[in-house]
């Protein structure tokens, strides 16, 4: 079956099996290998990815199901000419990362979550709505405060 999106704002049309992932066709067939697998079972969030701007499981969605929205990858997070996101910058800046498996997933959770005006000085919500990403690594407290940083209310 033949799928458009808009990825990263560029169209892209590719023959896909319907039985196909959304992860495995951004991974495999366009070659953006910063959405990552963990789990491939809903669990972890490794492999969010914003669809129609809203962030989605890419391991639990088929591919065909996202025929004409419009996919964020981690890869489109960077501006133009490459200069990072101000949530890649944060997370940088307060170390928010040790292996960086997480770390594609968390950035597009956390761009939607600033998108919608979350409250970042009320901690225990912030950290309840980060928490369908999972991070082995960090321990969350510099997550979260890179979160709040790009937010403009950093510590
Ligand atoms: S790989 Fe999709 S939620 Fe874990
Ligand atoms: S930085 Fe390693 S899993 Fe989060």
């Amino acid at each position: 079956m033949t799928v458009r999106m808009v990825v990263n704002g560029k169209q892209v049309e590719r023959d896909v099996e319907p039985r196909r992932l959304l992860a495995d066709v951004l991974r495999e067939d366009l070659d953006l290998r910063g959405t990552h697998l963990g789990c491939e079972h809903g669990v972890c969030g490794a492999c969010t990815v914003l669809v129609d701007g809203k962030p989605v499981r890419s391991c639990l969605m088929l591919a065909v199901q996202a025929d004409g929205a419009e996919v964020t990858t981690v890869e489109g997070l960077a501006g133009e000419n490459g200069e990072l996101h101000p949530l890649q910058q944060a997370f940088s800046d307060h170390h928010a990362l040790q292996c960086g498996f997480c770390t594609p997933g968390f950035l597009l959770t956390a761009s939607y979550l600033l998108e919608q005006g979350i409250d970042v000085d009320d901690e225990a919500a912030l950290r309840e709505a980060l928490s369908g990403n999972l991070c082995r690594c960090t321990g969350y407290h510099n997550i979260v405060d890179a979160v709040r940083d790009a937010a403009g209310k950093g510590k």
